[in-house]
């Protein structure tokens, strides 16, 4: 097998203190059309959430200098020339601009244009350099769909500062990694309808994606994640040779993306590529975040579930005996799934059995237990609500073993987001994390608030 690629941002940063970023490569250039619009134009933080976002859109072909500039106020600044890259089967060009250099909690205003064409105006807010008060949002299984597209309104209207996506994006390929179904499993063009779908949010919000299953698009690379890091400028700050991992900070939370893929064994497409070195990058990664004085609430997001009833897919006993372990040692507060077409919340968890009950509307002492979600409700038809009292766990081999599920605290089977409000301590050290799941027309379907206290 060889190597995926290496994540493009280290190469290609442009400094906004310093000169314009690289040139784009050699590209067929069609006469400039000024009826040509960036299209699909989203936001993602870098590795450092305060000081460096990547800007990137579509257009139908190769354009002349895609380039963007950038202001701070009413002064539009440095001129950054984008990255271009072509994608399988599209004709659509994608174009990333890495910039870097950028100050804390700080409004920006960005022009994206290219020779002759109608320049888009969009503005960002970097992540704050001490914590204080803000929300993010949190889901998975999106597609194009008319409920997504209702989500996507419902998301700009709450007003979250980031979106911590976990997989299944857009279903170009609908084989969802099985490699089942043949050629007519595949429509690359749907990329650009999600993009174009999420932008409302997306250009204006970094959305912090991970791989799920059905980003692992068959012939398009040794993992099936060229269609995917065609269309991302990701953090690049993983584990080695897992170009879809990451972790970045915002205020006093440490987000951390994993592969799913590499640890699943209910759908072995991409099972152990990475061996122990995401286990590894994970426990160090952890620990880094937990030391920090500056951090209070540690937020895991991979696609696969590790505790679901839903009898659609259960839960990944990969995922679950590879990083329970490491969640419990490190007293992760919140892991974030999706794959299973609905919702669902886990009691507070330690070593695989519930610390205590945690009904809908309850406060919880974070520290003692972990705390499993499935927000796979974002958009694609649901799954029907099962395996109450008695689910199923997949082990090694793909064998269904059926288990107990007291550890389910909620269920819902309609579609759903979830919004998580953070604050920092207060003077009794206490830090909060409330959430809010919330259906399609905002009718609350589950609340629940996390509590963290660090007393020196
Ligand atoms: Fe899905
Ligand atoms: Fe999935």
């Amino acid at each position: 097998m060889t190597l995926p690629r290496p994540s493009r941002r280290g190469l290609l940063a442009g400094s906004v203190a310093g000169v314009a970023g690289a040139t784009s490569p050699l590209l067929w250039v069609p006469p400039a059309d000024a009826a040509v619009r960036p299209a699909g134009v989203h936001l993602t933080y870098g590795a450092d959430a305060k000081r460096r976002m990547a800007v990137s859109w579509s257009t139908p072909s190769s354009v002349k200098r895609p380039r963007l500039e950038l202001a701070r106020g009413n002064d539009w600044g440095a001129v950054h020339q984008a990255d271009s890259r072509p994608s399988k089967d599209v004709g659509t060009v994608y174009h990333h601009v890495d910039l870097t250099g950028l100050e804390p909690d700080t409004e920006y205003r960005y022009r994206i244009t290219h020779g002759g064409g109608t320049p888009y105006v969009g503005s960002f807010r970097t992540a704050p350099a001490r914590p204080r008060p803000f929300r993010f949002t949190t889901f998975g299984d999106m597609g194009v769909n008319a409920a997504a597209a209702q989500h996507v309104a419902l998301i700009r209207s709450q007003k979250p500062e980031l979106a911590f996506v976990v997989g299944d994006l857009c279903y170009a390929d609908s084989s969802g990694g099985t490699g089942l179904g043949g050629p007519n499993t595949q429509d690359f063009a749907v990329w650009d309808q999600w993009l174009d779908q999420i932008r409302p949010s997306a250009a204006s919000v970094p959305w912090m994606t991970t791989v799920g299953n059905h980003e692992m698009e068959a012939g398009n690379g040794d993992l099936g994640y060229n269609g995917y890091l065609d269309r991302f400028t990701l953090p690049g700050n993983g584990v080695h040779d897992g170009p879809v991992t990451y972790s970045f900070t915002h205020g006093n939370v440490g987000f951390v993306a994993l592969d799913g893929n590499d640890a699943s064994f209910e759908i072995d497409r991409n099972q152990g590529y990475l061996g122990n070195a995401q286990d590894a990058w994970l426990t160090g990664r952890l620990a880094a975040l937990r030391a920090r004085d500056d951090i209070d609430f540690l937020v895991v997001g991979f696609h696969n579930c590790m505790y679901c009833t839903n009898l659609v897919h259960g839960s990944d006993g990969g995922n679950r005996s590879r990083w329970e372990p490491i969640f419990d040692r490190f007293g992760v507060d919140l892991v974030v799934n999706g794959h299973n077409h609905c919702y669902e919340r886990t009691h507070p968890m330690r070593d695989g059995v519930p610390v205590t009950e945690a009904p809908s509307g309850s406060t919880i002492d974070s520290a003692a237990g972990t705390t499993y979600m499935t927000a796979g409700g974002a958009g694609q038809a649901e799954y029907p609500t099962g395996g109450l009292p008695l689910s199923y766990v997949t082990i090694e081999g793909g064998i269904r073993v059926p288990e107990a599920t007291t550890w389910s605290a909620i269920t819902a089977e309609q579609h759903s987001i979830a919004f998580l409000d953070v604050t920092p301590r207060n003077r009794r050290g206490t830090a909060t994390m409330k959430l809010r799941t919330l259906a399609t027309d905002g009718t609350v379907l589950d609340t629940l608030t996390f509590k963290r206290t660090r007393t020196v």
